[in-house]
Order: C-alpha cells, then sequence, then structure tokens
C-alpha cells in the first residue's frame, strides 16, 4: 500500500542563514526568512526560559507560582488522562498547599472540550493545567477557546506543549496560555536529558515570582549579594547551571525544526499519521486492533495510537524486530512519527511488522 501524494518539502538541509530564536531562550528571536518558528512566543519579548529540571517536572514552579498568585482561590482543574508527571506534581502542590483537584473524566480518545472545563470552572479555580495534544492519543486541544474559558472565570491556563513543540504550529498568543512548559528532547531533538522550558505571558513576569530562587535568577548574579532580587522579565525564572550538554544539542536539534519550517513539518505530520492510520484501517483492524487516535487530522498530532489488548507484550516484541514504538498503558502502541526524519517506508515498515505479529 502506497502513501497518497506526498512532496518532500520537509527535507532539512545543513545550511542556514540566520540560527536565532527563543525556544529555548537562549538566542533572540527570528528564523529564517520566509519560515514561521515552531513556536510563538509574546511577540517582542524573551517569553522562554530553559530549566535544569526535564521536561514537565519543570511545571513544579510556574504551577506553584500561579496558585500563590490567586490567594483566594484553592482548586485546581487537571485531565485524569493528564500525562504522570503532570499530574503527580499538581498532587504534590495541593497536599502541601490544602489545595482541591477538580478532575476532567473525559474519553481518553478526545482531547478536552472547552464544555467539560466550564463545567468544572467557579470562582474558587485559580489554574487549569492542560496538555495541547495528548501523550497517548494525540488529540488536538482548543486552545484558544479553553484558555478564553478559563480567563473568564478569573484562573490561568497552563498548557503543557511536549507533544506540540516541534510538530504543530503552536501560537502562544493567540492561543491565550499565561504559563506553558514543555521538553526539549521530543520533536526539538535534544535527546534525553536536555532541559525544559518555560513559558510565562509577558504581562505576567512582573507579578509571578519563581518559587525556586537561585542564583542565576538573582539580579547582577556575579555580585553574588545578600538577599534575593529576581531579574526582570522571563530571566528571574533561571535558578541553577543549566545543563550544557543538553543545550548545545536542543539548539541544532531547534536550529533543524526552524529551518525546515513548522508549517512543513505539520504537512507531513498529517500525512504520516494519516497513511498509518489508512494501513491501520486495512491491515490492522481486522485482527482486532482500534485506533485510539482522532480520524480528523486538524485534531490531530504528530502519533498514532494503536489500541491492543495485548499491546504491551506486542510492543515488547516489535522492539525485537527493530521497530521502537511506546506501549502507553493500559492497551495503547504509540507509533511517534517525527516529522523531520520518519519516512513513509518506516510506517510501512512498522505497521508490516505489527501485522506479522498479531496474525
Ligand atoms: C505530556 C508530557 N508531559 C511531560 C512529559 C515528561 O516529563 P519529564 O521530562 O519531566 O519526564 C512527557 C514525557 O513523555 C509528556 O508526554
Amino acid at each position: 500500500m502506497r502513501p497518497t501524494r506526498w512532496r518532500t518539502t520537509a527535507r532539512a538541509s545543513s545550511s542556514t542563514t540566520r540560527t536565532s530564536y527563543t525556544s529555548t531562550g537562549t538566542r533572540s528571536a527570528g528564523p529564517p526568512a520566509g519560515r514561521r518558528p515552531a513556536w510563538r512566543p509574546s511577540s517582542g519579548t524573551a517569553g522562554a526560559a530553559t530549566s535544569s529540571a526535564a521536561g514537565t517536572t519543570g511545571s513544579t514552579s510556574p504551577s506553584a507560582s500561579a496558585t500563590s498568585s490567586r490567594p483566594g482561590r484553592r482548586a485546581i482543574v487537571l485531565d485524569r488522562d493528564e500525562f504522570p508527571t503532570d499530574r503527580y506534581v499538581l498532587e504534590g502542590l495541593a497536599s502541601s498547599r490544602g489545595l482541591d483537584l477538580r478532575w476532567i473524566g473525559r474519553d481518553p480518545a478526545a482531547g478536552p472540550s472547552v464544555g467539560e472545563i466550564e463545567a468544572l470552572l467557579d470562582r474558587d479555580v485559580a489554574l487549569v493545567v492542560l496538555s495541547h495534544v495528548d501523550y497517548r492519543s494525540a488529540a488536538i486541544a482548543d486552545m484558544t477557546a479553553i484558555s478564553a474559558a478559563v480567563h473568564g472565570a478569573g484562573a490561568l491556563a497552563l498548557w503543557d506543549l511536549c507533544h506540540s513543540v516541534g510538530a504543530i504550529p503552536v501560537d502562544l498568543t493567540t492561543g491565550g496560555a499565561d504559563l506553558a512548559v514543555g521538553c526539549t528532547y521530543k520533536y526539538l531533538n535534544g535527546g534525553p536529558g536536555s532541559p525544559a522550558f518555560l513559558y510565562v505571558r509577558s504581562e505576567l513576569q512582573g507579578t509571578l515570582r519563581n518559587p525556586v530562587q537561585g542564583w542565576f535568577g538573582r539580579r547582577d548574579q556575579f555580585a553574588m549579594g545578600p538577599g534575593y532580587e529576581p531579574e526582570p522579565g522571563i530571566r528571574s525564572w533561571l535558578t541553577g547551571t543549566p545543563p550544557v550538554g543538553g543545550l548545545v544539542a536542543v539548539e541544532e536539534g531547534a536550529r533543524l525544526v526552524i529551518e525546515a519550517g513548522i508549517d512543513a513539518i505539520r504537512a507531513k505530520g498529517v500525512a504520516l499519521t494519516g497513511y498509518a492510520i489508512e494501513l491501520h484501517d486495512a491491515w490492522l483492524a481486522p485482527l482486532g486492533c482500534t485506533l485510539g487516535s482522532p480520524r480528523d487530522p486538524a485534531r490531530r498530532g504528530a502519533h498514532v495510537s494503536i489500541r491492543h489488548p495485548d499491546a504491551g507484550e506486542l510492543t515488547r516484541r516489535l522492539i525485537d524486530t527493530g521497530v521502537v514504538p511506546d506501549f502507553r498503558a493500559p492497551d495503547s502502541i504509540r507509533l511517534g512519527l517525527a516529522p523531520l526524519y520518519t519516512r513513509f517506508v518506516d510506517v510501512w515498515t512498522g505497521i508490516d511488522r505489527l501485522r506479522g505479529l498479531i496474525r
């Protein structure tokens, strides 16, 4: 089965004219001419900082700060199907501060809907934490509509971008995000050990305070003076010595994303995941698999989950054949089809081997 028409416009070459970007907070903004950045912080400001914490363990400080900034409010809204780190961080915060957690209990294969969130919002909610792209199903949440509902209730919205950044366009300004966190080791190609990033909407940078007061966030760091005075703006969210090896890796990884252009990456992601779904329907559905991802490409990120009761065992056996998916409990085989370097023949081979294991 061949993929339907596709032009390889997302190929990354090794030459670039401008390498500056803000996604790691280490350069000023400006992708190569004509290319959109992988994500867009508030215009004209350095909207993001890296963290020495990996991935969304970096959400601890912004979540703590956001709830402190709404002192009369005692509730946080989150998703029962959220990635474990986000749940555990917020459970820890709630138990240490006596806050309530309000859980969205949605259909796992669908993203959270505005209606479900509105039903949980009132004047007691300080913060809503959600993934932009669901880690298991790849469902894309409507960031703009949900953030607007959150703001309507006077709360703040924190978005986890782990499965969005570098895979689909993310516009945090239009999306109304107050805070965003994410890892750089997936679609930004930094690999394990590369740092988290944090975005704080520019209007909030003067009011939200980093609860972890380290010397990298201190005004006039090398004066090593008494007491903590935060650096102005996003730099106050830096804490300690960054993981320099990981920063170097993600600098190059993010440069490749910028050079290829997020629109081309997105187009290839839609085509790759669409092809995986065609193969699933033709080969795997008759063998007892079901699709765990949205069929509508506009609602789907760059991975596809295939559900089967023996997903754990099948994943282990697939890895033995040289195809490396992720098992995501309870029953999903997640195929991460990173558009920069995944070929259509890789999708064909992976799903063909899976079919061979089930038959
Ligand atoms: C949605 C989401 N959030 C967070 C993380 C990871 O967090 P950490 O890097 O802290 O392990 C992942 C990892 O896969 C994820 O999928």
